[in-house]
């Protein structure tokens, strides 16, 4: 498998804590399956997740040697996480962040519980660029939870969808666990991904029974083309054909009971 969405460069973001800690997720992410791995970092503007390029690639170049001497075989890319701004073609010109793997595909999050003025807007201008942004885990945020619709309009301008393995198993609680085993059945993912932060993450030991519940839903087929196909395909910045989109029928409302 290939993750696209991982917090594995040490001492940059909320993710892992130490050198230490990044060899010790990239161990345990091996041993469930993945052979190449995307470190995309926060990047929120305003915030203290604002690491420029070359703290990010001294610390993975730490991360590249341990592997070598450990003989891990696992490789390395890097991209960004990007929070939702207006700036974001400055920060990109600017080389503040960098798109996934040089390519035009950029991973992007928006805030959790608020709606973001001029969202449209912002992702259209995007794509006017060039870059195609992947919304990491729509499935936690409420105005996705709160109207499945807005994955259309997304999924309509050319952005790409990626969700995070471990919402069926809850982590992240019952409304995006809910969200998330809708997207899967009515096949509104382009990719899967660990967003891995720390080596006691719960995919690690449950492993299994995630792989299991989404095969449960999609099949083997589908998990291998959300887990490996496309994002190879994003690495070597080859197109995603969309697999026909199961329109969202009608407003579902799951956040009020
Ligand atoms: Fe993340």
């Amino acid at each position: 498998m290939i993750d696209i969405h991982s917090h594995i460069i040490h001492n940059i973001d909320d993710g892992s804590r130490s050198l230490e800690e990044s060899l010790a997720i990239l161990k345990n992410m091996k041993k469930i399956g993945f052979d190449i791995v995307v470190a995309t970092p926060h990047y929120i503007a305003g915030t203290s997740f604002v690491a420029d390029n070359k703290a990010k690639s001294t610390h993975l170049k730490q991360i590249k040697d341990i592997i070598l001497q450990e003989e891990l075989n696992i490789n390395l890319c890097v991209g960004n996480e990007i929070f939702i701004d207006h700036d974001i073609p400055k920060y990109l010109e600017e080389n503040k962040i960098v798109s996934i793997n040089k390519t035009k595909y950029i991973l992007v999050e928006f805030p959790r519980n608020t709606q973001v003025f001029h969202l449209m807007d912002m992702l259209f201008e995007l794509r006017d660029l060039g870059y195609v942004p992947i919304i990491a885990h729509p499935e936690r945020y409420l105005f996705v939870q709160e109207d499945y619709l807005i994955l259309d309009q997304l999924l309509g301008m050319g952005c790409l969808l990626q969700g995070n393995l471990t919402n069926i198993l809850g982590k992240y609680g019952k409304s995006a666990e809910k969200a998330f085993r809708y997207m899967l059945k009515n096949h509104k993912y382009q990719f899967l991904a660990t967003d891995v932060h720390h080596e006691s993450d719960i995919l690690f030991k449950h492993f299994s029974k995630v792989k299991t519940g989404i095969i449960r839903l999609i099949g083997e087929e589908e998990f291998n083309r959300l887990t490996l196909e496309n994002p190879a395909k994003v690495l070597k910045n080859e197109p995603i054909v969309l697999t026909e989109v199961a329109p969202t029928s009608k407003k579902i409302k799951i956040w009020k009971k």
